[in-house]
């Protein structure tokens, strides 16, 4: 998400300073910024001191391990990055007068009770579960920053990112949608966890960009749900990808559940429509179709 951030924040005029230690990034999805003047990189950890120099008008903070399969390999750097890195960055928004949104995530709201999750459920996370490192992370980040809020009236903002897809993920993340995309175009078994019936919502990373561009312009502090409502089992959207790829041999295959993981998952975005006039424009079919281009070119390449 940093580099598809990085493109529409420099489109739009601004010099862009991007820093990631490249624990789960890559240079190659920001290649074709590097030989700009009004761009700059830094390969660095935030969860160690940040320092950068001039002013900063804005900070977004999207550090983090973001698939389970990176943070369950990397549960003590998604700690310290959601908490130290965090605070690391609250810092600096403050010494720099500088307004920081940072990204939260559908997560904190754990195992719903409640469907679809609207941003005054409080969630119902397993703290000590292999998830946990993972969402008590982004609960604490949120903390921290509703304390710099309060106590030192910065200028914050928290977006709740629900699952989001496009070009640039990677092949072998882990999550759903590159999984199943790659094992339809490899031919293998599609590998659905338990029977598919747990529901996810995804969002096309252009329309995540603009809600969070909007977001960071409002004068919005509290959290706000950025998502696309429409609801689909994982089943259902394993056979909607496999439709997309009528050449592919793959069969679907399912396997054990993974502790915790959530059996519902849809925002309610009221708040966003209302205090951003935002709503997701570009349909599933039509993202899952710039997705896919994408992934065959990379498995060409
Ligand atoms: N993609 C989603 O569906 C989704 C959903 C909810 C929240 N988010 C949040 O959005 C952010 C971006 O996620 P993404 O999907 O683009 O994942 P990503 O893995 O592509 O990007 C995360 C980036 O953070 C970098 N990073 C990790 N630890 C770091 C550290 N200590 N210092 C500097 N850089 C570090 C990684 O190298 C990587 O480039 C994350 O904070 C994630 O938790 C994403």
């Amino acid at each position: 998400m940093g580099s598809h951030l990085s493109d529409r924040f420099f489109n739009e005029g601004y010099h862009v300073i991007g820093m990631d230690n490249l624990l789960t990034g890559s240079l190659s999805n920001i290649a074709h910024l590097m030989s700009e003047k009004y761009f700059e990189f830094y390969h660095h950890d935030v969860s160690k001191f940040v320092h950068v120099t001039g002013e900063l008008d804005y900070i977004l903070h999207f550090a983090s391990p973001a698939s389970p399969i990176d943070y369950l390999k990397m549960p003590i750097q998604t700690l310290k990055v959601g908490s130290l890195g965090t605070h690391n960055l609250l810092g600096l928004a403050r010494q720099k007068n500088a307004r920081i949104l940072v990204a939260s995530t559908s997560e904190v709201y754990g195992d719903p009770e409640v469907n679809p999750q609207n941003e005054d459920y409080w969630g119902n996370v397993n703290p000590i579960g292999p998830r946990g490192v993972y969402d008590e992370a982004k609960r604490f980040q949120e903390a921290m920053t509703m304390a710099y809020h309060n106590v030192h009236n910065l200028e914050t903002r928290i977006v709740r990112i629900f699952n989001t897809y496009g070009p640039r993920m990677r092949l072998n993340d882990g999550r759903a949608l590159p999984a199943f995309m790659s094992q339809a175009l490899t031919n293998e078994d599609i590998t659905v966890f338990g029977d598919g019936s747990q529901t996810r919502s995804f969002c096309f990373v252009d329309d995540m960009v603009e809600g969070i561009f909007r977001l960071l312009q409002s004068d919005y502090y509290l959290p706000v749900n950025i998502g696309n409502p429409e609801e689909i089992s994982i089943l259902e959207f394993a056979n909607e990808i496999l439709k997309l790829i009528p050449e592919s041999k793959s069969k679907i295959t399912f396997k054990d559940l993974p502790a915790d993981d959530p059996k519902l998952r849809r925002p309610d975005i009221t708040r966003a429509k209302e205090v951003l006039g935002w709503t997701p424009k570009v349909d599933r079919t039509e993202g899952l179709r710039m997705t896919l281009d994408y992934f065959k070119n990379q498995i060409k390449n």
